[in-house]
């Protein structure tokens, strides 16, 4: 095989122009706590800035008032080389991002692909490569069974792990590949057969303790050897460093509040950093 040209990392984000809390569909949003949106977009300015600093072609999706949470890209759907398999969201206020997501991948070039109808799956927010494997979130917002079709559709090996707590109800929450063989997890966002599935299958797996989890730290960018994370995770930064990654702190805070962080508020669009398809073509 000839040796694979390295390129640019592409990203795509929504600006937070109609971004808010405007209902509450997991334990993190409540609209007597609403998000201040000017603020949000100076985060949201900086998290942009910092990934175009590390290289990344930053695609736009144009926002849309009435879906304030369009910003979470990671749930548009699933990415598998030049193949987009949209999101079927389980709450009727996100379902409504769909032919959004949709007409800006048809338009850009990308194969527009569905999931049969009656199965969830909350797209990169709940599956994510790790080397050749499919990890997958279920029970919060994902079906078991989407899981199990996409895994079949695309002939990847796919692994199914039950979310077991209510706090991190996407996988990306609380699971983070970082490398095929390297991945940030919160070990109590799983059952104990998650756990071992995880620990059978990642020879190196670091834990994030409670409190950075609870500010999201699991929910990273991976671009290259740095990991891109909301601030105040001092725990977590160190342990990168010392697995020899740089860790960039951006703080995202206004986006906690709707239950996201950076990972959320991006989708990788040229597979994941540990995503072996994306190596191998
Ligand atoms: N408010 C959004 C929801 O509950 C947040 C989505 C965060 N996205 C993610 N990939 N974890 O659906």
């Amino acid at each position: 095989m000839p040796p694979s040209t390295p390129t640019r990392p592409r990203i795509l984000m929504c600006p937070p122009t109609h971004y808010g809390i405007e209902y509450e569909i997991n334990p993190w949003m409540n609209r007597s706590h609403g998000a201040e949106r000017e603020l949000a977009i100076r985060q949201w300015e900086t998290l942009r800035a910092t990934l175009v600093g590390l290289g990344v072609d930053v695609q736009e999706l144009t926002p849309q008032p009435g879906l304030p949470d369009l910003v979470f890209t990671a749930n548009a759907g699933l990415m598998f080389h030049n193949r987009f398999l949209s999101s079927r969201f389980k709450h009727d206020v996100r379902a409504r991002e769909s032919p959004v997501f949709d007409a800006w991948f048809a338009e850009h070039g990308f194969t527009v692909e569905h999931l049969p109808n009656e199965m969830f799956h909350e797209g990169a927010g709940d599956a994510l490569f790790c080397g050749e494997t499919l990890f997958a979130g279920y029970r919060q917002r994902s079906d078991a069974a989407a899981h199990q079709w996409v895994g079949e559709h695309w002939g990847v090996r796919c692994l199914p792990l039950e979310l077991v707590n209510p706090r991190f109800y996407h996988l990306d929450t609380c699971f983070c590949p970082l490398a095929p063989d390297v991945a940030l997890y919160f070990p109590e966002a799983f059952d104990a057969y998650g756990r071992r599935v995880l620990e059978t299958h990642i020879p190196r797996l670091i834990p994030v303790v409670e409190v950075e989890a609870h500010r999201f730290g699991c929910n990273a960018v991976v671009v290259g050897n740095t990991v891109v994370h909301n601030s105040r995770c001092p725990q977590l930064a160190v342990t990168l460093r010392e697995a020899g990654y740089q860790s960039i702190e951006v703080e995202l805070d206004e986006f906690l509040k709707a239950g996201g962080s950076a990972k959320c508020l991006t989708l990788r669009l040229d597979g994941e950093e540990a995503a072996s398809w994306k190596r191998n073509g």
